[in-house]
């Protein structure tokens, strides 16, 4: 399973990346205003760190908007993934830039209804979101099941983008269902790394080294 990074903050990403955990990275326009950077600007340094995509998200609601907004947006740069939303609209503006050969991640998409539309009009990538299921009592990563199983069964190309990731637990099971991409925000990435019988067991293990009397270097 690949990472992305979902967010728009520099410094994080750098971070990440310099482990070399970074596979993508996605952005929203809430990312931007969060990160108070100009989007122009802030997505080039992403794109010039990261070389897989980086997703770039259009705000107009009519097709031809998101068109010409996606074809904006990827004159930042080669690695750029025009983000739409799952509308008709957006999936009218994915048809249109896909046929252009660009890489279009269709995003807000919380069926498989909807995933299984996204990959006839040939999304490269398909972001369910799985918090703002499991925010409202329904299962995201049942959703996140339902559309492997269906792209699966069909032969579809399009790469399942498991995003509004909240836990740990969202990226394991994530990766025992065999979605193609994680999107995650760093906060949940560098919890990933953390147990609590790891901290304990290397709190004894130092105790016990101190009684050594010992040094390595
Ligand atoms: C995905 O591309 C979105 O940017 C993101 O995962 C949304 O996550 P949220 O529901 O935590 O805002």
């Amino acid at each position: 399973m690949k990472f992305f990074v979902d967010t728009a903050d520099i410094e994080a990403i750098r971070e990440l990346h310099e482990l070399g955990v970074v596979d993508g990275v996605t952005t929203n326009p809430s990312l931007i205003m969060k990160s108070g950077r100009d989007i122009r600007e802030v997505t080039a340094e992403i794109c010039a760190l990261v070389d897989g995509p980086v997703s770039a998200e259009t705000v107009a609601l009519d097709a031809d908007g998101m068109v010409a907004e996606g074809r904006e947006l990827a004159k930042i740069a080669d690695n750029i993934a025009i983000k739409v939303p799952l509308t008709w609209d957006g999936l009218k503006a994915c048809k249109t830039l896909s046929d252009e050969g660009r890489t279009v991640n269709v995003t807000l998409c919380f069926s498989a209804a909807q995933a299984l539309l996204a990959a006839k009009a040939g999304a490269s990538f398909i972001s369910p979101f799985i918090g703002r299921l499991d925010d409202i009592n329904l299962d995201g990563l049942q959703l996140i099941a339902d559309i492997r199983e269906i792209y699966d069964a069909h032969g579809y190309e399009t790469e399942v983008l498991a995003a509004s990731i909240r836990s740990v637990n969202h990226m394991t099971e994530c990766a025992k269902i065999g979605a193609d991409v994680a999107t995650a925000p760093p906060a949940v990435i560098k919890a990933m790394a953390s147990h609590p019988l790891t901290d304990k067991g290397l709190a004894a293990f130092l105790a016990d080294w101190e009684k050594t009397g010992q040094k390595i270097l």
